[in-house]
């Protein structure tokens, strides 16, 4: 069965994908958002289930999340129900997104702009740049092509537990660079396990390319670093821009 990507992954992200690493590199995100943003409003694009942007709102900021798919929408919904904190959650398309008024910062945070294919970067930037205030801040990360091209292509992994067992492939196409990202989920229903095949597609963009865009764009770059702000190393798996509309 084919599912839009995420469509399972949503029931399962926070447990396979969120770990101390990822508290504590957000942290130090807040701490730039808390820095460059020159308003307490802001929109946490591709926020997912939601992660960073309850934090952001448990900081203070007022902030909404957007993403395209619902199911990660939902789930985003539920846990901040839970958190007994309201945020406003809109699905929709970072390549196009518009908001009725300006916000302080957009934040992408954790490959966001990996989904994005080269020739529709552009596009994405300036449509950031179309609803941030002046002076407002982008944030975002990347997955390099090393990451990509050397860590993750040909790389199988998986986990077997009682209620849910999955294989997950990767495999880099360097023609186009890019990585196609195939997850087979195992989900106990009953005495039974159901299969579920979903795909992800993920691109690979230069330092040089982003740069260049962001600049095209209307954007001043303060900074592109490692994940942690520290200079970016040959075989650096994530890369942070931070940027400010002119
Ligand atoms: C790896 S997840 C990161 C989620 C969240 N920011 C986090 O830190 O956990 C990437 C997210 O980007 C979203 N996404 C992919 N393409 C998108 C697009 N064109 N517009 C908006 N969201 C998109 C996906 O649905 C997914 O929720």
């Amino acid at each position: 069965m084919g599912l839009l990507p995420y469509e399972v992954l949503s029931r399962y992200y926070q447990k396979l994908l969120y770990d101390g690493d990822y508290d504590c590199w957000t942290e130090y995100l807040l701490t730039l958002v808390e820095k460059y943003s020159p308003e307490k409003s802001g929109v946490d694009v591709g926020c997912g289930t939601g992660i960073f942007t309850r934090k952001l709102k448990k900081a203070g900021f007022n902030v909404s999340g957007v993403d395209i798919s619902q199911s990660m929408l939902t789930v985003a919904e539920t846990l901040t129900r839970k958190d007994k904190i309201k945020i406003d959650y809109i699905k929709g398309d970072m390549r196009s997104i518009a908001l009725f008024n300006k916000v302080g910062f957009i934040s992408v945070v954790n490959d966001g702009l990996n989904y994005v294919e080269g020739k529709f970067v552009k596009r994405t930037f300036k449509s950031f740049n179309k609803c941030l205030l002046k002076g407002g801040l982008l944030i975002f990360d990347l997955s390099t092509e090393y990451k990509l091209s050397a860590v993750l292509n040909g790389q199988m992994y998986g986990d077997d537990s009682e209620d849910l067992s999955y294989v997950w492939l990767s495999e880099y196409d360097k023609t186009v660079k890019k990585l196609d990202i195939n997850i087979s989920f195992f989900e106990k229903q009953g005495d039974v396990y159901k299969r579920y095949n979903e795909y992800q597609t993920q691109y690979a963009h230069s330092v040089e390319f982003i740069k260049n865009q962001l600049i095209d764009c209307g954007f001043n770059v303060v900074s592109i670093t490692n994940q942690f702000g520290k200079d970016i190393s040959e075989k650096e798996e994530r890369v942070l821009f931070v940027a400010i509309k002119k």
